[in-house]
């Protein structure tokens, strides 16, 4: 397609996008059509014939529309999802259109640097030790099982097994330490590395979620194996953040490893405001965190940072004969530091997004965040029948809804039902500590006021159908 007319498709293709962009703000949040209905505008047979690009465009907009959620709207509080700001989404374009192979320098030079410059860059917003190796990730799932794959090298290297070459079978045994209210991620980057997600031990969790130093204390000194112990800063639920220096601290004096579930919480550390929260966060050896959450950079981007490069790379690096490899010393190969082969650029939209802000930027929108989440559980704890379950550290509020009487757990997951309905806002729910909830987390960097009391009027009416 050397001969291809790219402008007029192109063209096209921002006008599409800039349309849906622009119609966020009196949009529906919510999809409006049916999986049925999706299946019959977006299937059929597998096309035979060629179709011209911008046909195909402009057909793909159309029919996916009523199927689109509105994460990118400033009334989105689902999961924790985070929108993208503009200069993030424009580099996500170029990222596109430019097809790096950001697996190799030699794949893409100037990917390779940028890489480099923002893993520079997010270590001093997220206050990380200088030096820390990084990757860039589809997501905190990948982010985990890369850190733990470092760990797990370390903690055998010290009981003297090399597990990348020999692997678990007749290994010595690893502990595995978890608290009770870690992100299922957790389990699932644990049953990847063959270290099974039920044989690590549970350490007990305060109301909050947050791992209990004692019951950590309790559990290790019983343990005489190498042991790797995964803290979290930001419970998906509440947004707790465990007291990461005295977990640190008691894991390293059994000589184990601490890895910190950072997904959205560890972006607390670019607030000079909320920095306090995670005190103590970079005397741990690896993070997970996400730049598709609150740094609001376009999925998928995860990072996974390790103070300890030379397992990082032990535990990732591959070579073969064909490979163009940077000079020894010289340029950084990101493979060497990430399970995937050919990669996409990801590094390009942080930039994009890390310079737009600027580091007074990134605390404000994580500072606004917060606000307006303290703001949303005022107003609704202000209201009768309301309960907000959660001390608002950070941008997560849960509410429940007891009503009159009856069946709180059946009521509030009618509320949050209606509330998707009615299409105000977007918001999900859960089950906190055995009782059912509904989560808002506030994680876009567009939400203004005026949405958090929109969303708040929207939540309140429909409580009120409930009665
Ligand atoms: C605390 C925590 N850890 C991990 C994850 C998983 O992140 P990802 O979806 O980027 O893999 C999430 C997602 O919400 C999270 O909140």
């Amino acid at each position: 397609m050397d001969g291809h007319d790219w402008r007029p498709l192109l063209e096209g293709t921002a006008d599409q996008a800039a349309r849906f962009l622009e119609s966020l703000p009196e949009r529906r949040v919510g999809w409006t059509a049916t999986s049925e209905e999706l299946r019959a505008a977006l299937g059929g047979r597998l096309p035979e014939d060629p179709t011209p690009a911008e046909k195909v465009v402009t057909a793909l907009a159309e029919a996916a529309e009523p199927g689109i959620v509105g994460t990118q709207s400033g009334r989105y509080f689902g999961f924790v999802i985070g929108g993208a700001l503009p200069a993030a989404l424009a580099a996500d374009w170029l990222t596109g259109a430019w097809d790096q192979n950001a697996g190799l320098y030699a794949g893409g030079p100037a990917a390779a640097v940028v890489e480099e410059v923002v893993v520079g860059w997010l270590a001093e917003l997220l206050g990380l030790p200088a030096g820390v190796s990084a990757s860039l990730l589809t997501g905190c799932q990948m982010a985990h099982v890369t850190a733990l794959a470092a760990a797990r090298h370390r903690v055998l290297a010290d009981a003297g097994w090399d597990v990348e070459q020999h692997g678990l079978i007749g290994a010595p045994p690893v502990g595995i330490a978890v608290g009770a209210e870690r992100h299922v991620t957790v389990d699932r980057a644990l049953r990847y590395l063959g270290l099974g997600s039920a044989t690590a031990t549970v350490v007990p969790a305060d109301g909050q979620g947050r791992m209990r130093p004692d019951a950590l204390r309790a559990v290790l000194e019983g343990t005489t194996w190498p042991t790797i112990v995964c803290a979290q800063v930001g419970n998906v639920n509440t947004g707790a953040v465990d007291p990461v220096a005295e977990l640190a601290d008691i894991t390293h004096a059994h000589g184990g490893w601490l890895h910190v579930d950072g997904a959205f919480g560890l972006w607390a550390a670019a607030s000079p405001s909320l920095r306090h929260l995670v005190e103590g966060v970079e005397t741990a050896d690896s993070w997970a965190t996400d730049a598709h959450k609150w740094l609001n950079v376009p999925y998928d981007s995860g990072l996974a940072f390790c103070a300890h490069p030379g397992d990082h790379r032990a535990a990732m690096s591959v070579q073969a004969s064909y490979l163009i490899r940077a000079d020894p010393g010289g340029e950084r190969d990101a493979m060497d530091f990430t399970p995937e082969f050919s990669r996409r650029a990801r590094a390009f939209p942080i930039y994009a997004a890390i310079r737009s802000l600027g580091r007074s930027g990134i605390a404000a929108m994580i500072d606004r965040c917060c606000a307006l989440a303290r703001r949303f559980a005022a107003a609704l704890a202000a209201a009768d029948g309301v309960e907000v379950l959660n001390e608002v550290a950070l941008n997560q509020v849960l509410v429940r809804f007891p009503g009159a009487g009856g069946d709180t757990d059946e009521r509030t997951r009618t509320v949050v039902r209606l509330v998707q309905e009615e299409g105000t806002c977007w918001l999900s729910g859960t089950v906190w500590q055995g009782r059912a909830a509904m989560r808002i987390s506030v994680s876009n960097w567009s939400t203004t006021e005026e949405d958090v009391d929109r969303s708040v009027d929207a939540i309140l009416r429909c409580a009120a159908t409930v009665g």
